[in-house]
């Protein structure tokens, strides 16, 4: 495989063009492509035909590598490389022509992410990252905030898709947070609001019942900008579970500690 340097550049430009083909389905889109794949959660051919074009052009790529994407249109057969995409993240923020909505790609091997771009094309903004060379907003260095108290604190707390399971959690951090931070946002892409806390316009996330697609991308970004990423429970091994958080490293203990008094249900 070609140097990772080299390759996030093509991996970019890859980012780009799908991000650009969402924006500009968007003008004509119209609701009645909707689709609900379970309760609340959705999906029309725009995710789809992004997902075509951006797996497409990542096997010309790397052809040697698998594929774990949200809506399913390729494979993964244990190949030593395997790229990570969501075509849109974001879904609802774009069904209602509402910022922010991105595309996500990583490439990871078994047990590490090698590589990951994000691309918000109404912002025109590329995060991008690999594995020992930094992260980076559009060309520029990006490291995460230097919050080192709770109280001073910019957080997100995502609601996922999964309420029955989640409520009690997602209301417990805002209970916990509400008066107590600088501010609470909610933001609609996972992927983003993880590249904003390794922007450092974010102190912390997490979020639970998420996919690979959502944040392995991410979580790369966070890491090389200086921040600190684990499950639910404090591990370092998030890669193949679905629990994720991401803060600037100082509050990191702190969220483990709010999550710990309200975990999920059979997590
Ligand atoms: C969703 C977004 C959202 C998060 C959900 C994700 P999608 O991804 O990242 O912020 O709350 O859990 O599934 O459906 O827009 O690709
Ligand atoms: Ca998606």
């Amino acid at each position: 495989m070609e140097n990772l340097e080299v390759l996030v550049q093509k991996v970019c430009e890859v980012a780009r063009g799908a991000g650009h083909f969402l924006k500009e389905e968007r003008k004509r889109f119209r609701q009645d492509a909707v689709r609900e794949k379970r309760v609340h959660d959705y999906v029309s051919y725009v995710d789809k035909e992004s997902e075509r074009r951006i797996v497409s052009a990542l096997r010309m790529l790397l052809p040697e590598a698998g594929f774990v994407t949200e809506e399913g249109s390729a494979d993964y057969r244990d190949e030593t490389y395997c790229w990570v995409v969501d075509p849109l993240d974001g879904t609802t923020n774009y069904i209602h022509d509402v910022s922010p909505y991105c595309v996500s790609i990583a490439l990871r091997t078994r047990d590490m992410l090698l590589l990951g771009v994000i691309y918000d094309p109404s912002l025109d903004e590329c995060f991008y990252a690999w594995q020992g060379g930094g992260a980076y907003l559009n060309g520029v260095p990006m490291h995460v905030s230097a919050t080192n108290c709770l109280e001073n604190a910019f957080a997100i707390v995502e609601l996922p898709y999964e309420s029955g399971r989640y409520a009690r959690t997602g209301l417990h951090l805002i209970s916990r947070m509400y008066g107590q931070v600088a501010g609470i946002r909610m933001n609609g892409s996972a992927a983003l609001a993880m590249c904003y806390v390794a922007a450092g316009r974010y102190d912390t996330w997490q979020e639970a019942f998420i996919g690979k697609w959502d944040f392995s991308a991410a979580a790369l970004m966070v890491m090389e900008a200086g921040g600190r990423v684990t499950d639910y429970y404090g591990s370092p091994c998030f890669l193949e579970g679905h629990h994720i958080v991401a803060t600037n490293g100082w509050l990191h203990d702190e969220v483990l500690r709010l999550l710990s008094e309200a975990l999920p249900e059979g997590m």
